[in-house]
């Protein structure tokens, strides 16, 4: 998939991903279709538990019902403790991207080669008071970072300022590993990602927004998504 072989090679050349949890659920196929017809460019997934996080959500079954009508990637966060055994039932499902939190997982090295081994895309993800030294020694593993910044749980909440500072260095740590012959990484960021602060955000490095409550908050179906979808790519070019 083309979505999957490259970085974006500019500021310019970024992703968005809509996630699905502020979605209608009773709907989920039309709201996908809508979202993918209004630009998106990942379908993102999250998966939660009420155990790593205080909230439940969808799992592979979902994944595998809303595939049929996702031709670009599907980007699955998984907010979930222990992390392993959902891994191969979401590979089935048809997950393109992986992503989960190292404190959930009590081997990170293990499940990052699980994800690669069942031919997704690995990610880590960071809460925002976890260290970005935690990928540190599984650099050549991870192709997806992304930074959360909000706490895990719920859609619609406020950006944490702080995450600013913190992208800026993920960026370094990427850019240093890629110009040093590494892999190519993507670099996410996950919450409270708005049109009036979007720039910013890619100005501070990131190169793949997750956007819930932005795009799915919007009134109509399709018209109103495509109004924003287009309004985030726009302000993001001119960061
Ligand atoms: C939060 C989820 C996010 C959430 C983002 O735990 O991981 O993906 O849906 O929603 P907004 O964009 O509304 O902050
Ligand atoms: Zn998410």
């Amino acid at each position: 998939m083309s979505h999957s072989s490259a970085r974006p090679s500019s500021a310019a050349d970024f992703l968005i991903a809509p996630s699905l949890l502020s979605a209608d659920f009773a709907m989920l196929g039309q709201e996908v279709r809508n979202v993918i017809d209004s630009g998106a460019d990942w379908i993102h997934f999250d998966v939660m538990d009420n155990h790593y996080v205080p909230n439940l959500t969808i799992g592979p079954l979902v994944c595998e019902a809303i595939r049929p009508h996702v031709k670009i990637g599907i980007d699955v966060h998984l907010m979930v403790e222990p992390v392993d055994a959902l891994i191969p039932l979401f590979a089935k499902a048809g997950a393109n991207i992986i992503t989960f939190h190292p404190e959930a997982s009590r081997h990170v090295d293990r499940t990052l080669q699980l994800i690669r081994d069942h031919g997704c895309k690995a990610g880590l993800v960071f809460n925002p008071a976890t260290p970005l030294a935690l990928m540190d020694h599984v650099m050549d593993k991870v192709d997806v970072v992304l930074l959360m910044s909000v706490n895990p749980g719920f859609g619609g909440q406020k950006f944490i300022p702080g995450t600013l500072a913190k992208l800026v260095d993920a960026r370094q740590r990427i850019d240093t590993h890629m110009a040093n012959g590494g892999q190519t990484i993507w670099l996410e960021v996950d919450g409270g990602v708005k049109v009036d602060n979007i720039a910013e955000i890619v100005r501070a490095g990131a190169d793949t927004l997750v956007a819930g409550s932005a795009v799915f908050g919007a009134p109509d179906n399709n018209g109103g998504y495509q109004a924003v979808m287009k309004l985030l790519r726009k302000n993001a070019r001119q960061a």
